[in-house]
């Protein structure tokens, strides 16, 4: 199905941490496509992840960074843009993780130093990346941002615990540097609201596979796996989408039926 849509563009994407990733699975697609980028993670997912295979297949190398970090990102950006030549054309956040859900914590019982640790990785390190972006003046115009939400932003999902929060935060921050990066820069900066996706972040949700079952009935056509999602953010890191910015983009046709 390639056909050359990101060619000649260069970006850097977060969040590759095995092949179910999201991340993992864009990446490939975006290879596919003719891009060129840099893999990045938090240190410690390099030692657990594979991302050094999936850096051998798409011909990328791969940048270790803190996503929470400013000093990690000011760096990865300098040693990106340097590697690739120029400036980016397009990023993916690609990053999650609630300290209340990995430590069993219910939402009624948070333990705020991890509620804000989970805010710090999951909603304002999307800021961050930014304002990295931003202050290195590293896009190109027309150059397109993307990071990943969940419905549960809007609709109550019990099981969601504090990532419902980060959630909605996250899409907030989209809007808001959405403006400034479009005024500015001529970039474009969207979420995209994704299924239930069976992936390591996903599965530490409570519930997970009544979850997903649940989705898939509720969803006209079904839940997009992490494939057809790489597929989404390829058409929103493309010249076909130049126009559409500060947008939350449901990927899975639940949102119009609860209304
Ligand atoms: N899986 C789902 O059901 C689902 C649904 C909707 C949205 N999402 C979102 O998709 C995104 C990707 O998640 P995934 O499902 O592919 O799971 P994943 O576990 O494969 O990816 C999460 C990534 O976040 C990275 N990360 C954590 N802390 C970090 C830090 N401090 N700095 C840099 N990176 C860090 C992890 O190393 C990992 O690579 C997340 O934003 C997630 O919330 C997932």
């Amino acid at each position: 199905m390639a056909n050359q849509l990101l060619s000649g563009k260069k970006g850097i994407i977060f969040g590759a941490l095995d092949e179910n990733s999201i991340a993992w699975k864009t990446a490939e697609r975006v290879f596919e496509e003719g891009g060129q980028f840099v893999l990045t993670n938090a240190p410690i997912a390099m030692r657990m992840g594979k991302i050094n295979e999936l850096a051998e297949k798409t011909n990328s190398i791969v940048i270790p960074a803190d996503a929470t970090s400013e000093e990690d990102l000011a760096k990865l950006v300098e040693q990106a843009t340097e590697h690739l030549g120029g400036k980016l054309d397009f990023v993916l956040h690609s990053i999650g993780m609630s300290v209340n859900v990995r430590k069993g914590r219910a939402y009624t019982d948070e333990k705020y130093d991890f509620t804000a640790k989970g805010w710090d990785v999951s909603a304002l390190s999307f800021h961050k990346v930014m304002q990295s972006l931003y202050k290195a003046d590293a896009m190109n115009e027309w150059g397109s941002i993307v990071a990943l939400t969940y419905m549960a932003a809007q609709r109550t999902f019990p099981d969601y615990n504090d990532m419902a929060d980060n959630k909605a935060y996250l899409e907030s921050v989209a809007r808001s540097f959405g403006y400034f990066f479009g005024k500015e820069k001529k970039v474009r900066v969207n979420t995209i609201s994704q299924s239930p996706t069976p992936t390591t972040a996903g599965q530490g949700v409570k519930g997970f596979d009544a979850f997903i079952n649940y989705a898939e009935k509720m969803s006209p056509l079904g839940n997009a796996t992490a494939a057809e999602c790489a597929d989404y953010t390829v058409s929103l890191f493309s010249d076909l989408t130049r126009k559409v910015t500060m947008q939350n983009l449901f990927h899975d046709a639940v949102s119009p039926i609860q209304e």
